[in-house]
């Protein structure tokens, strides 16, 4: 079965953003393929064929690839939102679990890149849409490791799209704010809690719970991804929705003024 739609992948479809994106690219025009570590727990979704991935696997995310081009013929739009967040002090946080963290957000992206770019530049076109934070370019206290994931992936991306653009594919980013989603409670917690970080670590989960419940509607970040996904001429990287916009005024301020807001927003002493 080949379609005449272009076709487009988004890992992590069985909730929040993913999900979001996957039913706004099919309002789009996109035959979607969606995918879940286990999707036969996942609801169906009208529009959207679902595979399984786990995106730490090689084996998995070859099988994936393949079955998306065996039954559609091609890949014209990846989107690489599956994602973990990770929660607590950095000094409370084990390498192990840094680790994994690293697997699924990082390392994660760079297999399905690998996977689906051979294809892309046979064919000379193609869009690989990456999940990065406003975390992946101002500090993430509390969250040190999730935002340095998400640091890597805006270095990784954008060095990534100067060498492929030449191949008519394009590596952009997609920087969402706070978005109600299960992140928060899909998010890794503190390996290993210390005394010392638990009052702040507190005020922290207390401000987290609050950003997320009031933050963006996934929609918000969909709607982004779906621009990224069609814009005829692509940007590096898109903020998604008027939060994160603001939030990218922060890459112009001088130094001492982003350190003084990000200790205010935290509600960090000192
Ligand atoms: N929510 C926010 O405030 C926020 C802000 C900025 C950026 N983001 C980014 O947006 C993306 C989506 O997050 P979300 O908020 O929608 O969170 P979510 O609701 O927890 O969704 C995460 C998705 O990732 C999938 N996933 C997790 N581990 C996976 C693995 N090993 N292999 C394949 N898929 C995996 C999950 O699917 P299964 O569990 O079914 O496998 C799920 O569909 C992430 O990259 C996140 O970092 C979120």
């Amino acid at each position: 079965m080949t379609t005449n739609r272009p076709v487009a992948l988004v890992t992590g479809a069985s909730s929040g953003i993913g999900k979001q994106t996957a039913l706004a690219l099919v309002a789009a025009g996109f035959e979607v393929v969606g995918t879940g570590r286990d999707t036969s727990r996942v609801a169906p979704l009208r529009g959207v064929t679902f595979f399984d991935l786990d995106v730490v696997s090689d084996k998995s995310v070859s099988a994936a690839v393949q079955q998306v081009i065996e039954r559609f013929g091609r890949i014209d739009v990846l989107v690489n939102n599956a994602g973990i967040g990770s929660i607590g002090a950095a000094e409370e946080t084990s390498v192990e679990q840094a680790q994994g963290v690293f697997d699924i957000n990082v390392f994660g992206v760079m297999r399905m890149v690998k996977e689906v770019l051979p294809h892309m530049r046979a064919r000379g076109r193609g869009r690989i849409i990456n999940l990065s934070s406003v975390q992946g370019f101002i500090p993430a206290p509390y969250m040190a490791v999730y935002g340095a994931s998400k640091h890597a992936i805006e270095g990784y991306s954008q060095s990534l799209d100067h060498e492929v653009r030449q191949y008519g594919v394009r590596s952009l980013l997609v920087e969402p704010a706070y978005t109600n989603t299960g992140f928060e409670a899909n998010s890794a917690k503190p390996a290993t809690p210390l005394q010392t970080y638990a009052d702040q670590r507190r005020i922290f989960d207390r401000l987290m719970t609050e950003a997320i419940k009031d933050g963006d509607d996934p929609a918000v970040v969909a709607k982004a991804i779906v621009t990224a996904a069609t814009d005829k001429k692509p940007k590096l990287s898109y903020a998604a929705g008027p939060m994160a916009g603001r939030a990218r005024l922060l890459r112009f301020v001088p130094a001492w003024v982003l350190d003084k807001q990000i200790r205010t927003m935290n509600k960090l002493t000192g």
